[in-house]
């Protein structure tokens, strides 16, 4: 039985004032909180959340990674400094990392990589955008997303890894996938695992993301391949954040 994870995914909002407020909210409300919890903080708040954060079951990481462990790269923070904070997780591949920045699959897949390298968990970012999906070729583009990094770590480095599905059409619209639409590329995703280590997709947590809320977590968390949330504007208020936590069963 997969563990339902409720991701956070701070993006570049907050002050080191208003994440110790969210972060107390968060704390005081974990009580009934059966599922596992996490929040992908901005660098320069790991600092802080590490402390906040310690002796809590709260997991935390950061939002993205260099492909490169050091050197004369301006502007990039690698693995062997994010382990200097202690988190476990980091995204990769997130939408916004490859619209706005560029990222093309095969970076995404390098900083898959150095996550796995420096002992971090990734949370895989896929997803189509909304062209896509109206051409019929979701399947396509997120297929393509996976097996750029199944070439380069191969299918077993999904065991220690997370993998989101986020509809682009859907990421801080409003515009949710309905629990069909989300459950049946969960499915497929699970299933083009499956067809290369069937171990492996069945443990693999997959999350859905794009506008959930308290109010529609838990229909889509019951859905058979839904295994949480990555949670973007909702993870920024500590009782909207709670309410997807407690969705999780
Ligand atoms: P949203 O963002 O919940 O604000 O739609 C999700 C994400 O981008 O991870």
């Amino acid at each position: 039985m997969r563990q339902v994870l409720v991701a956070g995914n701070w993006k570049m909002n907050g002050s080191r004032e208003s994440i110790k407020g969210l972060l107390d909210g968060i704390k005081a409300g974990m009580g009934d909180v059966k599922a596992q919890v996490a929040v992908c903080a901005p660098y320069v708040y790991l600092a802080d959340v590490q402390t906040q954060l310690a002796g809590s079951s709260i997991g935390y990481g950061a939002q993205d990674i260099a492909t490169e462990d050091a050197g004369a790269y301006t502007g990039e923070v690698s693995g062997p400094m994010l382990n200097d904070f202690g988190g476990k997780y980091v995204i990769v591949g997130h939408s916004e990392r490859r619209s706005l920045y560029g990222e093309a699959d095969a970076d995404t897949a390098k900083k898959f990589a150095a996550a796995r390298r420096h002992g971090l968990t990734p949370i895989l970012c896929v997803g189509e955008s909304l062209e896509e999906r109206q051409s019929g070729v979701t399947e396509d583009v997120v297929a393509r997303q996976l097996d750029a990094v199944i070439a380069l770590e191969g299918v077993a480095a999904l065991a220690n890894a997370v993998v989101a599905y986020e509809p682009v059409w859907a990421i801080g619209t409003g515009m949710t996938a309905s629990p069909e639409q989300a459950q049946d590329v969960h499915a497929f995703i699970r299933g083009k695992i499956a067809a290369l280590d069937a171990g492996v997709a069945e443990g693999l947590q997959i999350l859905y993301g794009g506008s959930m809320k308290p109010d529609n977590a838990a229909e889509l968390i019951s859905q058979a391949d839904i295994d949480g949330g990555l949670i973007g504007g909702a993870s920024l208020v500590a009782e909207d954040f709670l309410g997807i936590c407690r969705a999780g069963g």
